[in-house]
């Protein structure tokens, strides 16, 4: 597949991604790209980053069979990757700490970072405090609201969380402001990006960091069952989970990749965040992707539940795979992902992110419609990317759990 020698020299997935850069960022990009690959020809820095992910992180991270959970799933076995088993809760931190060892190779002091759920920016103010950074993480106000839990754990890691209440006060305004930071702060400071987005080199260096996602997946996954699973299931925000979890499968064109985006309340509606789904291709952040945004090229406000998927654009390499139709894209509501995040906490004890919760909804419908298409007994391996405790209060509204009384089970829905 061509995939695996892309992007090309200049950052191209074909015609999606580039650097659409403001001149003063154009030699950081360069400098990043080359510290990323005389790194990655240095086995000292593949040793310590190894170390690292497996004495910090707790990886590999196990795939565990949601056997009652599948029976729910029109006879598939859904085979969860638990990232939310990683130390800081996601699969964040996989490319959190290639690019903290990167920064301290480039010489610089400081890192910022824009977060949506606040796991990028939970994962990131960690690695600061275990390499002595200094760390600002920008987050949309609406953000900072919904995910309370992440902005204390933060601050108590001794990051400078920023609130940003321009435009929808969500990811993507979150990222404005982390550019504009960086613009004038470059000289001491790595903009330590968090998805598979942004200008070149960020979509290849986010995605070489969390390959090890379904390297060591498909290892697992062979070693147990004998065979590769049928289908390889992601949600798809900016896209760095569902890349890792993709990558070392899109060689074996016997095994489909299907990305789950934030329908949110209806892709109809207008209020959804379904970029491949119901966007249109354009430029967002220093990439060529699919963007959500009006007949004039204005950028429309998304909408989810989820703050990690509520973001109008996507990975280019995202676009490219859509594109090509190696890999098929489709929407879950809010409310499918949430039916799913309550049945997978009451049949297997494990209790999603709500960003991962659309996967798993995505895994159910796809259970179904591979069995029958006639697929026997089809193998779905589903990246589980974070646990969720940091959406427990936004499932007590949405669930009216009961916190105070004295019911048994404290459900109403
Ligand atoms: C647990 C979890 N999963 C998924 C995402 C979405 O990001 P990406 O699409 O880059 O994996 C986030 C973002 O915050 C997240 O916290």
């Amino acid at each position: 597949m061509p995939a695996v020698s892309l992007p090309d020299a200049t950052g191209h997935f074909d015609r999606f991604g580039g650097k659409f850069v403001p001149e003063a960022l154009y030699a950081a990009l360069q400098q990043l790209e080359e510290a990323f690959v005389a790194a990655n020809a240095d086995p000292a820095f593949k040793t310590e980053l190894d170390e690292l992910l497996a004495d910090y992180t707790g990886r590999p991270s196990p795939v565990t069979e949601a056997r009652r959970f599948s029976e729910h799933a029109g006879g598939a076995t859904i085979l969860l990757k638990r990232e939310d088993l990683n130390h800081t809760g996601s699969h964040k931190i996989n490319n959190v700490l290639g690019q903290a060892l990167l920064t301290r190779r480039m010489g610089k002091t400081r890192v910022i970072a824009e977060t949506g759920a606040g796991q990028h920016g939970v994962a990131t103010a960690t690695a600061a405090a275990l390499f002595g950074l200094e760390c600002r993480v920008y987050m949309g106000k609406v953000d900072t609201e919904r995910q309370a839990l992440n902005v204390a754990r933060m601050r108590l890691l001794g990051a400078e969380v920023i609130a940003v209440d321009s435009g929808t006060q969500t990811l993507k305004d979150a990222m404005n402001d982390a550019m504009r930071d960086w613009v004038a702060s470059v000289d001491n400071t790595h903009y330590l990006i968090g998805s598979v987005a942004g200008p070149h080199p960020f979509p290849m260096i986010v995605r070489e960091f969390q390959r090890v996602i379904s390297t060591e997946a498909r290892a697992q996954v062979l070693a147990r069952y004998g065979r590769l699973p049928d289908a390889v299931a992601a949600c798809v925000g900016g896209g760095s989970n569902a890349l890792g979890i993709f990558a070392d499968f899109i060689p074996d064109t016997e095994v489909g990749l299907y990305g789950f985006e934030a329908g949110g309340e209806g892709v109809d509606t207008g209020r959804h965040a379904a970029t491949i789904s119901a966007g249109e291709v354009g430029v967002l952040h220093g990439m060529r992707t699919f963007v959500l945004q009006n007949a004039d090229g204005q950028t429309s406000e998304s909408h989810s539940i989820s703050a990690g998927l509520d973001y109008p654009g996507v990975g280019p390499e995202h676009a490219w795979l859509a594109k090509t139709g190696r890999a098929s894209y489709e929407p879950i509501t809010d409310s499918e992902a949430m039916d799913a995040f309550r049945l997978l906490t009451e049949t297997e004890g494990i209790m999603p992110a709500i960003e991962s919760a659309h996967a798993v909804a995505g895994a159910l419908k796809l259970g179904r419609r591979l069995t029958e298409q006639g697929v026997e007994k089809p193998l779905i391996l589903v990246n589980l990317s974070g646990r969720g405790d940091k959406d427990v209060d936004t499932a007590i509204e949405w669930f009216h759990v009961d916190t105070h009384g004295d019911s048994s089970t404290g459900a109403a829905q």
